[in-house]
Parts: C-alpha cells; structure tokens; sequence
C-alpha cells in the first residue's frame, strides 16, 4: 500500500467523518440493515437436481451460500431415527456434516464491529464445535450445553471488518462416524456494533447491555454469548465472558428484564461469569450498582449472585418465583488500583421448572460503576 495519495487525504477524512455522523444518526438507514443474512433461514432450497435425498450437491446449490463437504438440506418435522427434526424458523435448515462448511460474503464497513447471531442444534450425543470466520478472525465455539429444551440454541460471535466485505464461514471440523451426526444451523444474522463510552454517569461501558447482539425475534430462547471472549471483540461490548461455560443474553420482548430492553442471565452458576475492567483512582472510593432479578423464565429458587470490584465482594440473594422482579443491590469499596476487575457470577445452577433439561439463573442488569464524591481521602 503506498503512501503517496497526495491531495485526497483530507476528503477522505472528511467522508469517514460524514460516514461516522451518518451511522450514528441512523442506525437503520445501513449499509446492511440489521438481522437475516440474504437467505439466512435457508427457506430458499436446492433445485430437485442438486438434492440427492437430502444431501446438497454443488457447491454454489443453495441460493446465496456457498458450501464445501456434506451439507444436507432438512426439512422441518423430518425424522433421523426416531427423532423429529424440528427447525426453529420457517420450514429449512441445514446440517454441516463432517468437515462441511457454509459461507456467504456480504458488505460491510472496514473498521466496524460487527455481531453475527445463529441458531444451531446438536443431532448426536457427541460433543459439537463449530468453528466461525471472517477472516483474519475465527472463534471456535463449542456446543456441548443445551441451554434450551428444543435443542436450538443461538450464538453470538463478534468480529471487526478488515475490509468493505466479510466473507463468514460456519464450519464444522468434527470428524464422527456417523455422517448424520453434525449440527443443525439456522437463521443467521448480523448487526452492526456502536461500543458505548463510559460516561460521567457511569464508569463502566454498557453497563445496562443495552448494546449487543442481534435477538432474533422469533426466538425465546434469548442468545449465548460464548466463554473466552476477550473485550475487544466481544458480542457484548466492554464486556468478557472469560468462565468455562456460556452467559445468556436476553430481552425484554421475551423474558422479564429489569432495566431497558436487554440484560444478562447467568446460566451456568460458577462457570458462567462476566466481567469488565475499569480505570479507577487508587484510594477513591466507588460505589457499583446494579439489579438482580429472573427473566420469567420458570427459573425458581433461592439464588445468589456475587459481585466483586477488585478484591471487594458483595453477595446478593434473591428468591426467585420464577415469573420476574428483581431487586438492587451496592457494592462500597476503595479502589486500590488504576484497574479495578468489576465480575458477577451465580453462586448456584438453576434448571427451569417447566422443563429440567435446560440451565437458567439469576438475571443481572443495569450495573453502574461511580466514584463518590467527598470520601474523606483529604
Ligand atoms: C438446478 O441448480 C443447478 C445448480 O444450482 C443449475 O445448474 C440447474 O440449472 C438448476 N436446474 C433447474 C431445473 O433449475
Ligand atoms: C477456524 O477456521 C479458520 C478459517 O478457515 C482457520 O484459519 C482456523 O485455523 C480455524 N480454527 C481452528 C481452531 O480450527
Ligand atoms: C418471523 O416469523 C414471521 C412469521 O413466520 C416471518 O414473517 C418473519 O420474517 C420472521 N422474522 C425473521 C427476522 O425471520
């Protein structure tokens, strides 16, 4: 790449400027509007020429994917075994088979941050990965947990665009016995990302999760946000997921939410925690804030949250009926460091108590992080 443009230099900034105001003020006007990819519910199928039963055969055979390897084509209500099949949107999905994959590129803006959301379902008992790229970037997401009692579960994954396009790429690297075994996927989507600052009213950036990924709508399941996710490419932005096991991102549309429209439900007790950190002066004081609740999801019980700031801890109960509230609760401390790690995560796993095969629990939400004025350090 050259360096030597001369003149334009200016202009172009001056565009990536009018770029930057006109995304801020109108989120939907977009260069890809957020939700379904182009065929992203894989409701427009093969020709009858290119299905040999169910599988797909060619590689351009699906109208707007490309794929590589054993891709079936299935059909909701169809049987493998003695199990019904069942597709979480409209009538279509697909299986990536051993080493299969599934790509599409579409245009984005160079420099944003991007979150893709997608429905996915394990068919066999093994253990699923699914590894998700947009070049230079990949993530390997492991399904092992069914969070739901369909079996589908939705994902999110968060990249930052290299160029004007994304090429993304679902692949599933299994290598089984059984052919048939392989996850279902369906609905994929994506929305663009606006990572929030920290403000004078709260120290800490997003802190009610009000910004996040695509919820498909017509989805109760709410949306996982994977383990291991570092901050700077996390579907939640300012955020980390860095336990074992997966936090559940919810909304106000489907579930009982205490603050705004999202918030997150922590779903696997002590393996399913968040966490961010914050700039802070040594010896000030802080209080952090924030609400614990249930999502109305039928999660009943006694539950616990813990709160830490650096290496002060609160722990909150809640007793949940299941049918949603929340309560609030604060955390004093003094901060000791320039960097202080604000973490929540449940002190217990829940089950739902409608069906007991799928993992649920306490509710956190509008977490605010402030420095309290006059604390005496004069
Ligand atoms: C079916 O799809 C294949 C490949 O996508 C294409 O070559 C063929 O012309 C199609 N056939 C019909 C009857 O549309
Ligand atoms: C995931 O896929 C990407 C793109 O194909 C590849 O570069 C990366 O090595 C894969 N990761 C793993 C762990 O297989
Ligand atoms: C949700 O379902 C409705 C009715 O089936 C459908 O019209 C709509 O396109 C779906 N929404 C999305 C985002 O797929």
């Amino acid at each position: 790449m050259g360096g030597s443009r001369g003149g334009g230099g200016g202009g172009e900034v001056i565009s990536l400027l009018l770029v930057l105001l006109v995304l801020a003020t109108c989120h939907s006007a977009f260069a890809i509007r957020d939700g379904l990819l182009r065929n992203g519910n894989f409701e427009l199928g093969p020709n009858a020429t290119s299905l040999k039963g169910t599988e797909v055969l060619g590689r351009f055979a699906i109208p707007e994917w490309e794929i590589s390897g054993f891709v079936e084509y299935i059909k909701s209500g169809q049987k493998q075994g003695d199990m019904l099949l069942v597709v979480p949107e409209g009538a279509f999905a697909v299986r990536l088979g051993n080493e299969a994959s599934i790509k599409q590129r579409f245009k984005v803006i160079k420099g944003m941050y991007y979150s893709l959301t997608f429905s996915a379902a394990r068919t066999c008992a093994q253990e699923e990965k699914l590894n998700i790229s947009v070049a230079p970037d990949s993530g390997v997401l492991p399904m092992q947990t069914m969070y739901s009692s369909n079996g589908w579960d939705s994902y999110a994954w968060a990249f930052q665009a290299e160029y004007g396009y994304a090429d993304i790429l679902i692949h599933n690297p299994g290598v089984e016995e059984d052919p048939a075994c392989g996850p279902l996927i369906d609905s994929i989507a994506i929305r663009a990302l606006f990572p929030p600052r920290p403000t004078n009213k709260n120290i800490l950036k997003n802190g009610g999760w009000e910004e996040g990924p695509y919820i498909l709508p017509n989805t109760s399941w709410g949306v996982l946000i994977p383990p291991n996710i570092e901050d700077d490419h996390s579907p939640l932005p300012g955020w980390m997921v860095e336990s074992l096991k997966a936090v559940k991102y919810i909304d106000s549309d489907h579930f009982s939410v205490p603050q705004g429209k999202r918030a997150v439900e922590l779903v696997a007790g002590k393996e399913s925690a968040i966490a961010q950190v914050a700039r802070t002066i040594p010896g000030k004081a802080y209080t952090l804030t924030f609400a614990v609740g249930d999502a109305s999801n039928a999660c009943a019980g006694s539950m616990l949250v813990e709160a830490f700031a650096g290496r002060d801890t609160l722990k909150v109960p809640y007793t949940s009926n299941g049918k949603g509230g929340f309560k609030r609760a604060v955390l004093r401390f003094v901060a000791v460091s320039t960097r202080t790690r604000v973490m929540f995560y449940s002190s217990f796993y829940h089950m739902r108590s409608d069906d007991f095969s799928s993992l649920c629990g306490p509710v956190i939400d509008d977490v605010k992080l402030l420095s309290v004025r006059g604390n005496g350090r004069v």
